[in-house]
């Protein structure tokens, strides 16, 4: 060790008589402690070291943004050394992770030690399904689960950060990165952000299975204009209250430790140089006490919107606005040191975000014990273990959407069927793992083909029919990447005129969703629409898998296949999950977290739409009411659908009352049946209507939602209740409250549910 730093002689004695443990740390319990612990070291800290801790530098071999510039790796070395980083990301594995950890705390004079940040989006090494397939599960336990395997699958190789959840709501499917968040309703959305932050931090932060988790994008990424990435966001406050930030208040319920500035200006000024975003809302009226960390680049990103005229002032602008910690920008270092000095940042600012970075620091236990998360023996036992597996298995399944299913053609007959494999998706073990899987080996997903292989009484044949893409491209532009050949149709035909059943596996290729994959065409790309028509017309029997990580326009599918499973991208156990599924091992409860269209057009498209002075209702034939004439003005499949193997009917709905006031509350109770064959799950949900208000209120907002198991002639009858909570929103007079009037209650298996019943609110 070159220094024996006096910060590390300090914190020993400071811990002197405590017992140390690295599966967790009792020290860490009182919050005043820490605050005492992160004042003493801020007091031995030079301004440079302060400005140190608020620089995060990418690593050395992975590259989620920008490309670096050459001789940026000899400054990050430099900079280790010189106490002038406080966190890298895209470390990954014990080994990298401790080589820096190690110059950071043994050659730097203070020793303070790095916090590691990563992209576990949806797992590390062993990939669950994308976050908007997870949400389809509406299953809070196993979302929470899943986000835990990935936090202690991560940590075990030196991560104790992730960026993660994405809780950006969007109501455009042409933006790739709905694959990443819980869909377009702030209610679920909310729900998942919760589970998913606790799944992450654990009960225990110092635990060495736990990461501190990362809300993100605040706010309004998910509104990009067109769908195009990094799009300009416009909002009015009624949306910004109500539909933007109610996940991202969840997670500050659920004690996330730290926030993402976004890309996008928000009605004008950039989120990153955003005061009223970041200190008003988040740290000030929301008591948030983590730290927030800019987006890659985007405090320099300032320049180009047009904010920050020049590198130093954008450093000014995010550093003033609250932005804690500065993202391969290198303006913080550059710049934040001259600012002071002249006067145009506060030093008071710059303690107040070291003492936050700090503070998650200590609450990790990373100063206690820099090397908790680089156990090479936990590393070998840990990644990639068989309960991991099990969990994103389980998890893979209960993300499932049965879309249609015609006659019964599913679950398929376990023996003496001739069954025909076909799609450019079908045996593909990469495109499942989805576009964020940074640690992971490629080709290491079970494909269907591997799957469909596990029922061996009935015949397969194979045959791709098309191919998707050219190669195995990890960074591609959508024109590069489809594929035009139609030389492997006669195959794919020869095969399907003699099967039984046809299962073709279509969609997205694993990269055409994600960070910077917008798409202004819904439909199924390349030729596998054509493949699917082909197929079709000789043999009827067809079961259509759907890989994709949004929503598609699948019209002609919808009026023709008698059978489609909306599979997503899955994740490492993604072919297990499907094959369980269509041979019936496992009934599918999956309901959909985001509007399908029929026409790219009616994006944005979503269910809790304003009813307009001009509703839009299906069948009218005059021209002026609010509606396209050129297609069906209802979605394809709304919100909230999704079918099973057995059928559920929902009935006998009853209020305890039809009004209430103050703290009472009404008691909605209905019977739901299993009128079909098979054992099934049911998502039942309740969505409210207030029928007129201050702002003008939704057709309907999901308010309530739980899981039902029935047997086959089972019935139960399920309740809800309704208090004032419920029906509050941001009313005109800018606060959270509830107005008087008139609500509809509906009950259903969707959104689109007709059951309904109404109640008055009195005050
Ligand atoms: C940019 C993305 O917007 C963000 O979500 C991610 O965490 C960072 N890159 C780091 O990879």
């Amino acid at each position: 060790m070159k220094n024996i730093s006096i910060i590390m002689i300090l914190i020993i004695l400071f811990l002197s008589g405590c017992e140390s443990s690295n599966q967790s740390s009792e020290l860490y319990d009182s919050k005043d402690e820490i605050d005492k612990k992160v004042d003493s070291v801020l007091s031995l800290m030079t301004l440079q070291e302060k400005i140190g801790q608020m620089n995060q530098y990418n690593g050395f071999w992975n590259v989620t943004g920008p490309e670096p510039k050459e001789g940026d790796a000899a400054k990050k070395y430099e900079h280790l050394r010189t106490g002038m980083v406080g966190s890298m990301l895209n470390i990954r594995g014990v080994d990298e992770v401790r080589k820096v950890q190690k110059i950071a705390v043994e050659e730097s004079r203070l020793g303070i030690p790095l916090i590691i940040g990563f992209d576990v989006i949806h797992g590390y090494k062993t990939i669950s399904p994308i976050p908007l397939a997870e949400a389809a599960s509406w299953d809070m336990e196993a979302i929470k689960k899943s986000a835990a395997v990935a936090a202690a699958e991560s940590a075990a190789s030196g991560i104790n950060w992730t960026f993660a959840p994405m809780v950006d709501i969007s109501r455009d499917a042409r933006w790739g990165r709905v694959m990443e968040g819980a869909g377009e309703d702030p209610y679920l959305g909310s729900k998942i952000a919760y589970a998913r932050v606790k799944g992450f931090q654990g009960d225990d932060l110092s635990a060495v299975n736990t990461v501190a988790a990362t809300a993100k994008h605040f706010a309004g990424y998910g509104f990009s204009e067109s769908g195009r990435d990094y799009n300009t966001v416009d909002v009015g406050t009624s949306t910004l209250y109500n539909i933007i930030l109610p996940p991202f208040k969840a997670t500050i319920e659920a004690d996330v430790k730290t926030f993402m500035n976004s890309f996008n200006e928000l009605n004008g000024i950039p989120a990153t140089g955003n005061k009223f975003l970041q200190r008003d809302i988040l740290k000030e009226k929301w008591k948030f006490d983590g730290f927030v960390v800019s987006d890659w680049g985007s405090i320099v990103e300032m320049k180009n919107h047009g904010y920050a005229k020049n590198d130093k002032e954008a450093a000014m602008l995010a550093a003033n606005a609250g932005s804690d910690m500065d993202m391969e920008s290198y303006l913080y270092v550059n710049h934040l040191e001259e600012l002071i000095a002249d006067g145009n940042v506060d030093e008071d600012l710059i303690d107040d975000a070291v003492k936050r970075i700090l503070k998650v620091k200590f609450e990790l236990g990373l100063f206690e014990d820099p090397y908790k998360y680089c156990d090479s023996d936990r590393e070998k036992r840990v990644v990639g273990s068989k309960e991991i597996n099990e969990v994103v298995l389980d998890m893979a399944k209960k993300s499932i959407v049965l879309l249609k299913n015609e006659n019964n053609l599913l679950p398929l007959k376990k023996e003496g069927q001739k069954i025909a494999l076909i799609g450019p998706l079908s045996d593909d073990k990469n495109s499942p793992l989805g576009s964020w899987r940074i640690a992971v080996d490629d080709n290491t997903a079970i494909s269907v083909l591997e799957g469909m292989k596990q029922y061996d009484k009935n015949t397969l044949t194979h045959q791709k029919g098309a191919d998707l893409v050219v190669g195995n491209p990890a960074f591609v532009f959508e024109t590069e990447i489809n594929e035009t050949g139609t030389s492997g149709f006669q195959a794919a035909i020869k095969i399907a005129k003699n099967a039984d059943v046809v299962v073709m596996v279509l969609g997205e290729y694993g990269f055409q969703s994600g960070e910077g994959r917008s798409r202004t065409n819904l439909d199924l790309p390349g030729v596998q629409q054509q493949l699917l028509e082909a197929v079709y017309k000789v043999n009827k029997k067809v079961v259509l898998v759907l890989m994709n990580g949004r929503p598609l326009t699948i019209n002609w599918a919808d009026k023709n296949i008698p059978a489609i499973v909306e599979a997503w991208h899955l994740g490492t156990q993604s072919g297990n999950a499907i094959v369980q599924v269509l041979y019936g091992d496992y009934n599918p409860s999956g309901k959909l977290p985001m509007t399908f269209p029929r026409s790219v057009g009616q994006v944005p498209i979503y269910y809790n739409y304003k009813n307009t002075g001009r509703p839009t209702y299906p069948g009218n034939n005059l021209v002026f009411w609010s509606h396209f004439s050129d297609e069906e003005n209802t979605p394809l499949y709304p919100f909230g659908y999704g079918l099973s193997y057995t059928t559920f009917k929902y009935d006998h709905l009853k209020l305890s009352t039809d009004s209430f006031r103050g703290n009472e509350k009404i008691e909605v109770t209905f019977d739901l049946y299993n009128t079909g064959k098979y054992e099934g799950k049911e998502v039942v949900q309740l969505y409210i209507r207030d029928l007129y208000g201050s702002i003008t209120r939704p057709v309907k907002e999901l308010k309530g939602f739980e899981m039902v198991s029935l047997k086959p002639g089972e019935t139960k009858q399920v309740m809800f209740t309704i208090n004032k909570e419920m029906l509050k929103f941001y009313t005109a007079n800018e606060k959270w409250e509830t107005e008087t009037g008139d609500f509809k209650v509906f009950i259903g298996g969707s959104s689109y549910t007709k059951l309904e019943a109404d109640f008055e609110f009195i005050n």
